[in-house]
C-alpha cells in the first residue's frame, strides 16, 4: 500500500499554556512488528494532557518538546506490522496506548503494539469511544486492582462527575457497591443516573459531615484541592482504603493512614487491551455509558485544553480528528 509520508498533527515546540499547541505536518510512524497502524478519527482529552503541555503530568517522560499529546484513540487499523494475528486492516479499534510514554493520539495516525488496543465498543461511533480509554480504565484499575472493591461495600468517588469519575460511579455500582458521589448540585441528577444512591454538593457541605464507614474512597480530586485525600482518611471504617488518583499519597499521609490502621495508595494506569474488551462489553450490554461534553475538531485543540483546564467538564471532551 502507497502511504503518505506525512501526517497532520497537532504539536509543540516549547512547554506552555494552550497557545503553544500548533497544527503541523509531521513525519508519518510505521507499524514495528507486533505494531499496528491506527487511523485516528477522534482523541480524547484528559487532564493529563495539558498538566504535560506545560511541563508536568507526563513531560518527565516525553522529555523536552517537540512533541505530540494525546492518549485517547478511537480509529481504524490501516497497517498491520509483522506477527499480528489479532486484528486486521479494517477493524475498528480503541485504546490508550504507550502510557506513560508519548502516544501522540492528537494526531492522524498512531502505531502501538496490537494488544494495546480493542475492539471499540459497537453501539458508540468513534468520538464516543475515543473519551473512554484513559478515563476507564483508570476507575476501572483503582477499583479492581488497587482497592479490590467487592459487593456490598461503600465507596465514596470524589469528583463523580468528571471523565473518571463518571466511570468510576458506574463501575463501583456494577460490582456491586453502594456509591456515594461528590458533585455540585447541577450534576446530581445525572451522577444518581449513573449509579450513585447519594450525591454531595462539595461546595456547600464537607464531605465528611454527610458520610462515613466507607469502605474504599477513589478520589480525583486530591490533597492539592482542599486537603481531599487527607480529608479523606476521616470517613473510612477500619480497615479502608484511600486511592488517591490525582496527586499520589505523601508521606505524612501514609504515615497517617497506618497510624489509623487504613490502606492509602497513589495510583498510575496501564495500558490494558483486554480491560478494554470487558469495558466494552459493558457499554455494548446497556450497563455503562459515555458521557461526551463537548467534542472539537483537531485543530481547535488549543480551546478543548482551556475549557478542560476550567475543571468543569461533565464527562469527557474530545477531538474529532476525522470523519
Ligand atoms: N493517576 C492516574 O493514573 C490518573 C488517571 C486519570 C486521571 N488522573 C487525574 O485525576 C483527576 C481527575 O481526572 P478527570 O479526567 O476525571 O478530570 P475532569 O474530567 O477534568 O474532572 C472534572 C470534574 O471534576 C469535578 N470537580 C472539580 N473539583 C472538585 C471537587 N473539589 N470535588 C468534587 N468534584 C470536583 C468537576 O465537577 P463539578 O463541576 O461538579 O465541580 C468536574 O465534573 C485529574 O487530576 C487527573 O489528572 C490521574
Amino acid at each position: 500500500m502507497t502511504t503518505t509520508p506525512t501526517m497532520r498533527a497537532i504539536t509543540q515546540d516549547t512547554l506552555g499554556g494552550p497557545e503553544v499547541l500548533r497544527l503541523a505536518d509531521v513525519p508519518r510512524p510505521d507499524p514495528l512488528p507486533t505494531e499496528v497502524e491506527v487511523r485516528v478519527h477522534a482523541a480524547g482529552v484528559n487532564p493529563v494532557d495539558w498538566k504535560t503541555r506545560e511541563g508536568g503530568g507526563m513531560a518527565g517522560v516525553l522529555g523536552e518538546p517537540p512533541f505530540i499529546l494525546g492518549w485517547d484513540v478511537s480509529g481504524v487499523v490501516e497497517r498491520v506490522g509483522f506477527g499480528v494475528t489479532g486484528v486486521a486492516v479494517g477493524d475498528e479499534v480503541y485504546g490508550m496506548p504507550w502510557f506513560p510514554r508519548q502516544a501522540g493520539a492528537y494526531a492522524e495516525f498512531v502505531t502501538a503494539p496490537s494488544r494495546q488496543f480493542a475492539r471499540k465498543p459497537a453501539s458508540v461511533d468513534h468520538v464516543r469511544a475515543a473519551g473512554v480509554p484513559l478515563a476507564a480504565l483508570t476507575a476501572w484499575q483503582a477499583l479492581t486492582d488497587a482497592a479490590r472493591v467487592q459487593p456490598g461495600q461503600r465507596v465514596l468517588v470524589h469528583a463523580a462527575a468528571g471523565g473518571v469519575g463518571h466511570f468510576a460511579v458506574q463501575f463501583a455500582r456494577h460490582l456491586g457497591a453502594h456509591v456515594t458521589g461528590t458533585a455540585r448540585a447541577a450534576k446530581h441528577d445525572w451522577v444518581r443516573e449513573l449509579g450513585a444512591e447519594e450525591v454531595i454538593d462539595y461546595t456547600t457541605t464537607r464531605f465528611e459531615d454527610a458520610v462515613k464507614d466507607v469502605d474504599v474512597v477513589i478520589d480525583l480530586v486530591g490533597d492539592g484541592h482542599d486537603r481531599t485525600s487527607t480529608r479523606s482518611l476521616d470517613v473510612l471504617r477500619p480497615g479502608g482504603t484511600l486511592v488517591a488518583v490525582p496527586s499520589g499519597v505523601s508521606g505524612d499521609l501514609l504515615d497517617l493512614a497506618r497510624t489509623r490502621g487504613l490502606r492509602a495508595t497513589g495510583f498510575l494506569v496501564e495500558p490494558d487491551g483486554a480491560a478494554l474488551t470487558a469495558i466494552a462489553g459493558l457499554i455494548d450490554g446497556g450497563r455503562a455509558v459515555v458521557g461526551v461534553d463537548d467534542v472539537l475538531p483537531l485543530a481547535e485543540a488549543a480551546e478543548a485544553h482551556r475549557r478542560g483546564e476550567q475543571g468543569r467538564t461533565r464527562g469527557k471532551l474530545v477531538l474529532r480528528v476525522a470523519g
